[in-house]
């Protein structure tokens, strides 16, 4: 099977195509990326003379880019975006510009060479934040930031793919993913690099705020699974093992690396902020998956990661670019 993977330098897709090379022997990947400030080609440095898989720099929106890197595969899997909520609350212009122009133009790439199967990649946030219970895949879509919004109206678009073309897709939506490779822009990653630099964490608001943990490894499983065995036009919830309120996490990554209480500071909360993520993932489960990664377990790997691959990290955090994103975003909150 040849598969095209879109943003496969970023944090999840990279995960994914080293998970889909180690699984397959036959497997053959084309990885579409623009290489934003997000997408990093040290994140498969250990595959890229692997032959495999091929490299193709290039933009979604561009469709000769796209036709190009599409030509004879059998699946496609979309994961190229612009993925962090606080960005979109900024500027959300290259957000609609990706997630629904980007899927745009490769949907009709799509079509036009009438791949076998698409996986949209989507999230969680599209339902909204949900007060009680747990969201399926049928309920609305009641978006509350930028980013979120954006992602609901691909998730719309490729639903009008499949009932106006027909076109052979499956929709996935996942929550909030932790591991190796992620850019330290995100909670996690940048409540670890922060705290092996013995600088603060900026917690928003009350930091009350719910989310649903996913292991990355168990994510890229389930795409595996919904890519392959995913009904046509089906929807799929991907949600992890481990739900929490963000100071229960932060407190216990606290403990784990043996750091004091006034390590996290609170700051003004994010606009908009959405109280409470959770999934319903029976669907799935129906399929045969359910997250295998023990969170405590995942957790600590996770927090080791960052502790041996501190190149990996810091040469991010030192680019001009990630400076200044950083004192926008945190400068006028009273973060130190
Ligand atoms: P990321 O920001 O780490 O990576 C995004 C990748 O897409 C980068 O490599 C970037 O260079 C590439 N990209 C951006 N714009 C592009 C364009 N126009 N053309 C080609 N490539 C482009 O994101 P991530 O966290 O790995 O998320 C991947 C997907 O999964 C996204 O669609 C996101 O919405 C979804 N998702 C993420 C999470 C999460 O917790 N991170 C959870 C659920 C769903
Ligand atoms: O739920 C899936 C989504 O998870 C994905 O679709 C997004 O791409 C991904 O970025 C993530 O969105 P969140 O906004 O939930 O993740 P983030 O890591 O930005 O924040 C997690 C929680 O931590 C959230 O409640 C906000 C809070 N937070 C975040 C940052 C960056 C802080 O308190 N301080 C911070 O500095």
């Amino acid at each position: 099977m040849k598969i095209l993977v879109t943003g496969g330098l970023g944090f999840i897709g990279s995960n994914f195509i080293r998970y889909m090379l180690r699984r397959y022997p036959s497997v053959r990947i084309v990885n579409l990326d623009k290489q934003t400030y997000a997408g990093n080609p040290a994140s498969l440095r250990d595959v890229e003379e692997d032959p495999r898989y091929r490299y193709h720099r290039g933009d979604i929106c561009d469709a000769e880019a796209v036709d190009k890197a599409i030509r004879g595969v059998d699946a496609v899997a979309h994961f190229a975006a612009e993925s962090h909520v606080d960005k979109s609350i900024l500027d959300a212009g290259a957000f609609l510009q990706t997630n629904v122009i980007g899927t745009q133009i490769l949907l009709d790439a799509a079509l036009r060479h009438e791949v076998g199967r698409f996986l949209h990649v989507s999230t969680d946030e599209v339902y909204g934040s949900v007060a009680k219970g747990h969201s399926t895949e049928d309920d609305p879509l009641l978006p509350n930031s930028p980013y979120a919004a954006s992602k609901a109206a691909s998730d719309l678009l490729v639903r009008s793919y499949i009932v106006t073309h027909k076109l052979p897709a499956v929709v996935s939506r996942a929550s909030n993913n932790f591991g190796p490779y992620q850019y330290p822009e995100k909670a996690l990653p940048l409540l670890i690099t922060n705290f092996l630099d013995d600088v603060p964490f900026p917690l928003y608001g009350d930091g009350r705020n719910v989310r649903d943990w996913l292991y990355v490894l168990d994510h890229a499983r389930a795409l595996d699974l919904i890519l392959r065995e995913g009904e046509i036009g089906g929807i799929y919830n991907v949600g992890g093992s481990y739900s929490s309120t963000n100071r229960e996490l932060i407190d216990r990554v606290r403990r784990l690396m043996d750091k004091p209480r006034d390590l996290v500071r609170r700051v003004p909360d994010r606009p908009g902020h959405d109280r409470r993520y959770a999934l319903d993932c029976s669907k799935l489960r129906r399929l045969g998956w359910r997250p295998e990664t023990e969170f405590r377990r995942a957790l600590a790997d996770t927090i080791g990661w960052y502790r041996t691959n501190e190149t990996w990290w810091r040469s991010l955090k030192l680019k001009g670019g990630y400076r200044d994103y950083y004192k926008k975003q945190y400068g006028k909150r009273g973060k130190s």
